[in-house]
């Protein structure tokens, strides 16, 4: 079967990543010039994506990539940065190899420890110290960059950030470093909130849409390399996914599938496509929805319309304007809607639809 070439699952290898020259310039020269850096945006809009393509940029450099995706506890987090550490190969994973066995670490067995008998198991704020000495001392000697992607989770785990913070202080000029995660909100008060460790340190970088020329030209070329014609199919895309990076790419794709080898995409196409995503997204919409709080629901809903969450529009969903307000504030907080301009908008412009054509009002 041939494969698509527009992948909507997971984070997209280097060489895949189109429409981010700026920000991918951006983010090298950050790094280069050793600022730390805070790359935020909604969930799905490409960050661990554009940094796949910018550590791939920066071929020299060896990058210890952490993962720290709903990490719970200490253990939780010393773990994944052992995995990243022990995921290194080269010269750095050699030195790194070497200061570890200086400080009685075993890379990439940190996890048997952690999780052997009680008795015998280390402390995990102890073992994520020794870590994080290990990759400041390998840093010292050789090219690095440390990306810790899903930042935001480590808020749940006391200590982590502090003991991250002081680890990593000393040595900001001697890595490239950039912390990324969804929830917004919640990575500005990592680095924005005067009683966060990470107060100040680092430049807040932002990930938008795609604009209109970058999906037009993924959306033509990848019709293009497989021998289809995307005439003006892409235009359709970007009206109504607003840019949203996999959103583009799923309604891409099931334009792509309607579209026979050296066929051209029809406004048939595009009403087949998205009646195919609607339908496929259509249970998970329900769910989401149904996992909102009752003012959430209503706040997406008049938002969803381009209506006023306050006045009259509000009235006729009964909400009242301090359930609008906390609402509103929630649903930022998760990354569910976002403000731009002064406008609040639904991030996702799936569930945007299934609002407005599930609800009459
Ligand atoms: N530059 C791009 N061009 C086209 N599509 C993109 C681009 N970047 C991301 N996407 C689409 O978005 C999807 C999600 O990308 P990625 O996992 O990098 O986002 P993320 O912001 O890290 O998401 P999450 O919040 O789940 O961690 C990809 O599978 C792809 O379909
Ligand atoms: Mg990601």
């Amino acid at each position: 079967m041939e494969v698509s070439p527009f992948p909507y699952q997971g984070p997209l290898e280097p060489a895949e990543v189109h429409g981010r020259d700026g920000l991918v310039a951006d983010l090298t020269k950050r790094i280069t010039a050793r600022r730390v850096t805070a790359l935020l945006g909604p969930r799905r809009y490409g960050k661990t994506s554009v940094l796949h393509r910018v550590a791939a940029d920066l071929s020299e450099v060896t990058t210890v990539w952490v993962d720290l995706y709903e990490v719970t506890s200490m253990a939780d987090v010393a773990v994944r940065f052992d995995d990243a550490l022990a995921a290194t190969t080269g010269r750095f994973a050699a030195a790194a190899g070497g200061v570890a066995a200086g400080v009685s670490v075993n890379l990439g067995v940190v996890k048997v420890d952690l999780t052997g008998p009680a008795r015998n198991r280390p402390d995990p704020a102890l073992a994520f110290h020794s870590l994080l000495e290990v990759l400041v001392a390998t840093a010292g000697r050789e090219p690095t960059l440390l990306v810790v992607d899903e930042f935001s989770s480590i808020g749940r785990v006391k200590g982590a950030a502090g003991a991250l913070r002081t680890a990593l202080q000393h040595h900001y000029t001697d890595l490239g470093i950039v912390f990324a995660g969804s929830h917004p909100s919640m990575m500005r008060t990592l680095f924005s909130a005067r009683p966060e460790p990470f107060y100040g340190q680092a430049d807040l970088v932002e990930i938008g849409p795609l604009g209109t020329a970058a999906v037009e030209s993924i959306v033509r070329t990848g019709f293009s390399s497989t021998g289809r014609d995307a005439d003006h199919v892409a235009g359709q895309i970007h009206a109504f996914s607003g840019g949203h990076p996999q959103r583009t790419m799923q309604l891409a794709d099931a334009c792509w599938r309607h579209t026979p080898p050296g066929q051209t995409a029809s406004t048939e196409t595009w009403a087949s496509a998205l009646t195919e995503v609607r339908r496929a997204s259509g249970d998970g919409m329900e769910r989401l929805y149904s996992g909102f709080e009752g003012g959430e629901r209503s706040v997406l809903r008049a938002v969803a319309r381009g209506g006023s969450i306050y006045g009259a529009e509000a009235g006729l969903l009964d909400l009242s304007a301090g359930a609008a307000t906390h609402a509103r504030q929630a649903l930022l907080n998760g990354g569910d809607l976002a403000e731009v301009a002064g406008q609040l908008t639904v991030v996702d412009p799936v569930l945007a639809d299934w609002l407005r054509r599930r609800f009459p009002i």
